[in-house]
C-alpha cells in the first residue's frame, strides 16, 4: 500500500491517511467571527478531496486575538450554531476537522521528539513531494500542508490515486494577500461562484 494513504491514530480517533491540512485562516468569516457558507463550502471541498484531517485556521477565543478581519471567532455563545453547521457539513464529506495546535516544523526536530515522547508526530512546512514524504513516513506519522492545499484542495485523492507527480503549489505566498483581500484562493485559480475564488 502507498504509504501515505497509511491510517494512524491520534488517541482514539483514526485518521485515514498520513496527509493533513496546516492551520491555515481562511479570511472566510464574518467581521463578527461567524464562518460563512464559503467557508463551508472551501472546507468541504477540501474533505472531499480526501485529505484525512483538516485543522482549522488558527481561531481567536477573545476580539483582542484576533488576526486579520475575517478570522473565526470563538468568543460567544451566538457563534456556536454557526461553527455546529461547519463541523456537521465536514463530518459529511468524510472530514475530520481540528482546532489549530503547533507542530514542530522541521522534519529533524520532529524525529527527535518521535524519539522522546509516544505520541503521534506531523511534520509541516514545504512538503511537496510524495516520494520525500514516503521516505518521511517511515519515521514520523503524518505531514501537513497548508498552500498545496490551497492550490489543490483534491491533493490527497490525486496523490492516493496514483498520480505521484508534486504538488503544483510554487510557494509564491501570493495566497496570503489574496487571503486577506478577498478570502482563501490561489492566483492560479479561475473565479468560483460558489466557492472560494
Ligand atoms: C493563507 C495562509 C494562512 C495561514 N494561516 C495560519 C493560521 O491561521 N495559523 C497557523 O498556525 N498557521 C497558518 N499558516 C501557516 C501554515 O499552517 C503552514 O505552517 C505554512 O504555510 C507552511 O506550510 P506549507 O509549506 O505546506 O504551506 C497559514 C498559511 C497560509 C498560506
Ligand atoms: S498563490 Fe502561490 S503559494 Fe499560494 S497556493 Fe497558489 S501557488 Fe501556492
Amino acid at each position: 500500500m502507498n504509504t501515505i494513504g497509511r491510517p494512524w491514530k491520534m488517541g482514539t480517533l483514526e485518521i485515514k491517511n498520513s496527509l493533513v491540512r496546516s492551520a491555515t485562516d481562511e479570511g472566510l468569516s464574518t467581521k463578527d467571527g461567524a464562518p460563512t457558507q464559503k467557508l463551508i463550502n472551501a472546507i468541504v471541498e477540501l474533505a472531499r478531496g480526501g485529505v484525512g484531517l483538516i485543522i482549522a485556521g488558527t481561531a481567536y477565543i477573545s476580539r483582542e486575538g484576533r488576526w486579520g478581519n475575517t478570522g473565526t471567532g470563538m468568543h460567544h455563545d451566538r457563534l456556536i450554531k454557526p461553527l455546529s453547521q461547519l463541523c456537521r457539513a465536514v463530518h459529511n464529506a468524510g472530514g475530520i476537522l481540528a482546532a489549530p495546535f503547533k507542530e514542530g516544523s522541521l522534519l529533524k526536530y520532529a524525529l527527535q521528539i518521535k524519539e522522546k515522547v509516544n505520541c503521534p508526530v506531523i511534520s509541516v512546512e514545504g512538503w511537496r513531494n510524495p516520494l520525500e514524504i514516503t521516505k518521511a513516513l517511515k519515521k514520523i506519522d503524518a505531514v501537513s500542508m497548508s498552500r498545496p492545499f490551497i492550490r489543490e484542495p483534491d491533493l490527497a485523492n490525486r496523490w492516493l490515486g496514483g498520480d505521484l507527480s508534486p504538488a503544483l503549489c510554487i510557494s509564491c505566498n501570493k495566497c496570503l494577500d489574496l487571503t486577506l483581500k478577498s478570502g482563501l484562493g490561489c492566483i492560479f485559480h479561475k473565479h468560483k461562484k460558489d466557492g472560494h475564488s
